[in-house]
């Protein structure tokens, strides 16, 4: 038992700067959308008025300054110290990787709206599975690039990305985000914030 909370726990700690950036375009989004109000070829938008460059240039800098906090918070308070991985030897390892795991983060989204539009899908229409999932690849596949580079550049010595994603914390991730996401989603529409409860 105490092994599963330590794996949630310590899963959802160094998942953070994912979740952040996720969180991130609703506040530092504008600058015009990415797809500069382009139409593919089967009429629909390209990626849609959802996806801007704010969101995509300043998303990741919010997740890498955020998590440098965080790793300052974890170096002060001994119990942190003691129970969670830190996100890197240093603070550079801490902000590229929370830096690649928000780029990612931002990347899988809008990948995700290029395929939703040409399902047929309208901005902001929900796709179940697909929109809480979306991030969540997006940020591993960039944060296994991102720690390669760093690898292969000798910035880090092991390997980043399986000294901290072992397989059972990429399942509770997998696992508890679209929980979480419903819950949130939930909470907002009981509160009023949001008009549907998904
Ligand atoms: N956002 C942004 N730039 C991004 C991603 C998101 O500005 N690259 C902002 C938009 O205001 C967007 C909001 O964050 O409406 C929430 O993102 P999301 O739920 O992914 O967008 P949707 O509006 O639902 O659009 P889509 O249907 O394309 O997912
Ligand atoms: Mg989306």
């Amino acid at each position: 038992m105490a092994d599963l909370v330590y794996t949630v726990l310590t899963a959802l700690w160094l998942f953070l700067p994912a979740y952040i950036a996720n969180m991130s375009p609703v506040f530092v989004g504008g600058l015009g959308p990415i797809d500069g109000g382009r139409y593919w070829s089967d009429g629909r938008r390209i990626l849609g008025d959802g996806k801007s460059w704010g969101g995509l240039l300043f998303a990741p800098v919010v997740a890498g300054v955020l998590t440098l906090v965080l790793d300052w918070l974890h170096s002060v308070v001994p119990w942190l110290e003691a129970n969670f991985p830190e996100w890197g030897a240093s603070p550079l390892v801490a902000f590229v990787m929370a830096y690649a795991f928000g780029l990612g983060a931002i990347v899988g989204d809008a990948t995700e709206s290029f395929f939703k539009r040409r399902v047929g899908k309208a901005r902001g229409e929900p796709w179940i599975g697909f929109d809480q999932l979306d991030f969540v690849v997006g940020a591993f596949v960039f944060g296994l690039l991102f720690a390669g580079a760093l690898a292969a550049l000798g910035v880090t010595s092991g390997f980043w990305f399986t000294d901290r994603w072992t397989l059972p914390r990429v399942l509770v991730i997998l696992i508890l985000t679209p929980a979480l996401h419903l819950l949130v989603n939930w909470i907002g529409f009981k509160i009023g914030k949001k008009e549907v409860p998904w």
